[in-house]
């Protein structure tokens, strides 16, 4: 099968279109045809070496975890999916033409390809980080970085439980958090007052999705480190808010039929920030690099 791979560490450069061998579904897995693979700043970190005290990668390397595609081999025990299916969810060696499955849920009709293939790791990291909060109907939530995959995600998700979202983005993203029903304000110096003024009453619980510098500001907004929970801060303990990385857990398969669910019922999409061809993935990791995503990047396969 036609793959992205790259043989070492590198910018971006380093990807490339080979053959690679197909893989298959094992136990509690489905393979898929990939039609549309996501982009996650993870997949260039991981590219560019700065993952590996973390991650072993073995190459040549196949970037990618999100796809969506259709079932062409379902493994011992998978329920609830067969062969026709068309799913999205998440895997390793996610950006090729046949892509195995660990966390998958049935595609909505409300959602492209495009947008089914770029949502599983926004969806499972906003859900996580969402629980750990726990904000609740009437409360208010800042999430800094709110316009990215994550912050997007994670407003939506926070919006269709009633809570009052407030997001940090640059100003040409304000139209859009605005559509997306969030009240918008710049990140940066002086947030604390931005903060206050739109927030009278206070906020109750921080999602710093950015991991720019902005968690002190951040735990003096929410008046508690315990209220402030970061996916991209590595010092966040340091500080008394809490850490949430990624992990495969089953809890995944119920953020993606969340999402699924509520695409349908017309609370939830996944803004497209732009789509490459596999060939051109290199510019797909360059503008995820860059920092300024507005949704999601992905690939088209086929
Ligand atoms: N721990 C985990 O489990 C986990 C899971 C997923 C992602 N992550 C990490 O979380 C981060 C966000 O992921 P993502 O997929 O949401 O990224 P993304 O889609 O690339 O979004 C990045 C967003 O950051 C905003 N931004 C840029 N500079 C900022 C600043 N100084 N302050 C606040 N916001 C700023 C950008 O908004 P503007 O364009 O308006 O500037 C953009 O919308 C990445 O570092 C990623 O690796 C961690």
């Amino acid at each position: 099968m036609l793959a992205l791979t790259y043989a070492g560490y590198g910018d971006p450069s380093v990807l490339d279109v080979t053959t690679r061998p197909e893989p298959h579904a094992g136990p509690g897995q489905v393979r898929i045809a990939v039609r549309v693979a996501g982009v996650n700043p993870v997949d260039w970190k991981i590219r560019a070496g700065q993952m590996k005290e973390w991650i072993t990668t073995r190459f040549p390397a196949i970037p990618g975890s999100d796809a969506a595609g259709v079932v062409d081999e379902v493994g011992e025990g998978v329920e609830g999916v067969k062969v026709g299916d068309e799913v999205f969810g998440s895997g390793a060696d996610a950006s090729a033409e046949f892509a195995v499955l660990d966390e998958f849920a049935l595609k909505p009709a409300s959602l492209s390809w495009e947008q089914a293939g770029g949502l599983a790791a926004v969806a499972e990291t906003a859900l996580r980080t969402l629980e750990l909060l726990r904000p609740s109907a009437g409360q208010t939530l800042l999430i800094e970085g709110a316009a990215g995959g994550v912050g997007s995600a994670a407003a939506q998700f926070a919006l269709a439980d009633g809570v009052r979202v407030i997001g940090t983005a640059s100003e040409q993203n304000h139209e859009f958090l605005r559509d997306l029903g969030v009240v918008p304000t710049v990140y940066g110096p002086g947030l604390k007052e931005r903060v206050d003024a739109l927030a009278p009453e206070g906020v109750d619980v921080v999602l710093d999705t950015a991991g720019l510098g902005s968690l002190k500001e951040l735990i003096e907004i929410a008046e508690s480190a315990e209220s402030v929970v970061s996916i991209a801060d590595f010092s966040a303990p340091e500080h008394g808010a809490r850490l949430s990385v990624g992990i495969t857990d089953p809890r995944a398969f119920h953020a993606l039929e969340k999402a699924a669910r509520l695409a349908d019922e017309g609370k939830f999409t996944v803004p497209i920030d732009s789509e490459f061809a596999l060939a051109d993935a290199a510019k797909a990791h360059e503008r995820s690099q860059g920092g300024h995503v507005r949704g999601k990047i992905v690939l088209k396969v086929a």
